[in-house]
This record gives structure tokens, C-alpha cells and sequence, in this order.
């Protein structure tokens, strides 16, 4: 079985590959098979935009004939703020605009959150993974890594929300963790495991009936 993850990223991939790969998956991304992605994000969930963002791929490939051993996947996840009703949300991409850099996004919202007591500036990361199976049927899994808005801008690694986004457990920003133990904890790490098993076990109904 193929797994067709709908990124550009490499280093989505090698994620995604460590954790599908060890139960004999080969994953591959779109820029491998030459498909562009182009579909609109314009659900109102992380996972009604994964689905759209997984299902135009597999429809593509549907239309070439070649979709029966193949788990079509997507992602899509932001950052939830709690003091900000859930904000930026599904719009952490596009906040302030997609071409504004992070520094002012950043900036901009510990601005807002600046009166805003310790007990009040809680915040998450979410990920939604979406996997469209061989029939078209959609499957669902979700990670969530909860934390705090920090007072100040502090890391260098990750990326995004990352140096505003504290950990109270590990004293750090997820900017300040380093990459490979951010990616161990974080809410897409979270999402691929809960997705692996999904498969894992699916896969071994599929072997027995
Ligand atoms: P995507 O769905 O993975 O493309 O993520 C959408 C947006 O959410 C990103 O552009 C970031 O603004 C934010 N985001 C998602 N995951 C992270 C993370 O691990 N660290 C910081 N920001 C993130």
C-alpha cells in the first residue's frame, strides 16, 4: 500500500515516513507524483480542510486510473488561542495576511494578549489528518498539544507560532525545544501515531475477512 501524503514539505515527509514506514507503508508526496495541490482551504474545521485538501488529490488521481492501492492524506492544523475565542485558528496560516512575516504575527498577538492574566492565556496546537482510503471513504485523526501563550518572542527553531507558544512542563517555547523533541510531542506527531493505528488496524481487518 501507497500512502500519497498532499504536502510540498519535505520535512513532512520524513515525519510522516518514520511513523507510516515502520508497517511497510512507502509514502510518497505530490511533488513526486508532479500533482499541484490548488484547492481552496475554505473549511470551518482543521478537518473539513484536510479532507478538501485530500480529496482533490485523490480525485486527481482517481481520474488517472490509479487510486486502488493507494490512502490519499492530508493535514492541515493551526494554532488556538483561548482568550481569542479559538483564534487564529483556521486562519493561522493567512492571519494578517499570508505574506506577513511571523515576527509581526507574533508581535501582534502578544500585543493583544498583553493585560491578559497567566490563568487566562491558554492555548493549542491542533492537527487534523484526514485519509481517504481506496473506496473514497474519509477517515479521521486528531493531535492536540495544549500550552500558553508566552509574554515575549523567544527560540529560533520551528517555525510559525512557535517562539510564542510556552510549554510550562519543559519551561520553554516550542521555538526553544529543538526540532526533533518538538516533533516527538507535537500535535501532528500526535495525529500521525492516532492515524497509524487507524490503518494498522484496518488494514488487519481487511487481511482476516
Ligand atoms: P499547516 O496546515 O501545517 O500548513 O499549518 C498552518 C499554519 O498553522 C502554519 O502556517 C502555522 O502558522 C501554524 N502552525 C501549524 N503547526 C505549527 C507548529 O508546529 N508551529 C508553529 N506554527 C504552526
Amino acid at each position: 500500500m501507497k500512502i500519497v501524503f498532499a504536502t510540498q514539505n519535505p520535512g513532512k515527509i520524513r515525519e510522516i515516513s518514520e511513523i507510516l514506514g515502520k508497517d511497510g507503508f512507502e509514502v510518497v508526496s505530490i511533488g513526486d507524483l508532479d500533482i499541484r495541490a490548488c484547492a481552496e482551504e475554505n473549511g470551518e474545521t482543521f478537518s473539513e480542510n484536510a479532507e478538501i485538501k485530500a480529496r482533490e488529490i485523490y480525485d486527481k488521481l482517481r481520474s488517472q486510473g490509479s487510486v486502488d492501492d493507494i490512502i490519499v492524506m492530508a493535514d492541515d492544523s493551526g494554532f488556538c488561542i483561548d482568550e481569542l475565542s479559538g483564534a487564529p485558528g483556521v486562519h493561522s496560516a493567512r492571519f494578517m495576511g499570508h505574506d506577513t512575516s511571523y515576527d509581526i504575527k507574533n508581535a501582534a498577538i502578544l500585543e493583544k494578549m498583553k493585560d491578559v492574566p497567566e490563568e487566562r492565556r491558554g492555548a493549542e496546537f491542533v492537527c487534523s489528518i484526514c485519509a481517504i482510503l481506496p473506496d473514497g471513504k474519509a477517515v479521521f485523526a486528531e493531535g492536540s498539544l495544549r500550552g500558553r501563550v508566552a509574554h515575549e518572542i523567544r527560540g529560533k527553531e520551528g517555525f510559525g507560532y512557535d517562539p510564542i507558544f510556552y510549554l510550562p512542563q519543559y519551561g520553554k517555547t516550542t521555538a526553544e525545544l529543538g526540532n526533533d523533541f518538538k516533533n516527538s510531542v507535537s500535535h501532528r506527531s500526535q495525529a500521525l501515531h492516532k492515524m497509524e493505528e487507524l490503518i494498522r488496524n484496518m488494514s488487519q481487518e481487511m487481511d482476516r475477512s
